[in-house]
């Protein structure tokens, strides 16, 4: 059962990036349920097409549009298609992302250039495009899905963490842009979850990260822990919130001492 109104997206359309798998379907599916009118969009055709197919067979109204979101044109088309099928555009989720754990000295020039290109340009190229075709007349939300590490140093996730850094950097600007269109930009990051593709392949670390006793609230999170913070986010129960990057990680960012007090 839900905790929001299972209408509080209702007459709104909204576009996932990366939303045929892990989080981004998770998403999807949280906004469906909610009301929406979901489009997902990512690179391979049969991911979305089985992800599309999932979320119909649970009564959801859900399209997908194949895209790389690092190429402008591909973006454009997929803003179109939304736009075709439904008129509008009201929310737009920048999950899509690339990731792999490299340390600095085992990354090509291309690869890091390659996980720019995807979190970074990826997200502005789709903001972009989204503002171009709708959000500029109509206002709208816009959720950019970030990480818990990039104001830290981190091995393995130099490229990733720039990009994230990016991401932010991102968000607050977009934020004050676009704030007199009637436009909210925020953006999550998420904590290590333990249902998601990026902790299968961080394994040890990120199952520290991901608690089982070592954040403040002492369990895992899972995808629909950071779904709710999306709904919560595109909804107007954050109508007066925008600019901010919001930590969902079971406080394992802020928590320096990782010390547990006894309690009864
Ligand atoms: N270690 C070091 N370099 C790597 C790497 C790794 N594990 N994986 C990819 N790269 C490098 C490649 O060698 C290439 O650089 P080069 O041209 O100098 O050799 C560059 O990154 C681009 O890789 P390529 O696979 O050609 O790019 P792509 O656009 O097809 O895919 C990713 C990029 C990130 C999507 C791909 O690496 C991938 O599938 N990652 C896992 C899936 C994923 O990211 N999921 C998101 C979870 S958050």
């Amino acid at each position: 059962m839900s905790a929001f109104r299972d209408d509080i997206l209702a007459s709104r359309v909204a576009l996932v990036t990366g939303g045929a798998t892990g989080l981004g379907k998770e998403i999807a599916r949280a906004f469906g349920q909610h009301g929406a009118r979901v489009c997902i969009a990512s690179r391979k055709q049969e991911n979305l097409e089985a992800a599309c197919h999932e979320l119909q067979s649970e009564g959801l109204d859900c399209m997908w549009v194949a895209c790389d979101i690092r190429e402008p044109e591909q973006v454009e088309h997929v803003v179109a298609e939304v736009m075709d099928r439904h008129g509008r555009l009201d929310i737009v989720v920048n999950n899509a992302a690339g990731n792999f754990p490299a340390p600095i000295t085992g990354l090509s020039y291309n690869g890091f250039k390659t996980i720019v290109d995807i979190d970074l340009r990826g997200t502005y190229n789709v903001t972009k495009a989204a503002f171009e075709a709708y959000l500029k007349e109509h206002g709208g939300h816009v959720v950019n899905i970030s990480a818990p590490f990039q104001n830290l140093g981190v091995s393995m996730q130099a490229h990733v963490a720039a990009a994230k850094a990016g991401v932010d950097s991102l968000t607050r600007t977009c934020a004050v842009e676009f704030g007199p269109y009637g436009i909210r930009v925020n953006a999550i990051a998420p904590g290590a979850m333990a249902d998601t593709e990026g902790v299968a392949r961080f394994a040890d670390t990120a199952k520290k990260m991901a608690g089982g006793g070592t954040n403040p609230l002492g369990y895992v999170g899972a995808k629909r822990d950071i779904a709710n913070a999306a709904l919560f986010l595109a909804s107007d129960a954050a109508s007066y919130v925008t600019g901010q990057v919001f930590a969902v990680d079971g406080g394992a960012g802020i928590d320096m001492m990782k010390m547990r007090l006894p309690h009864e």
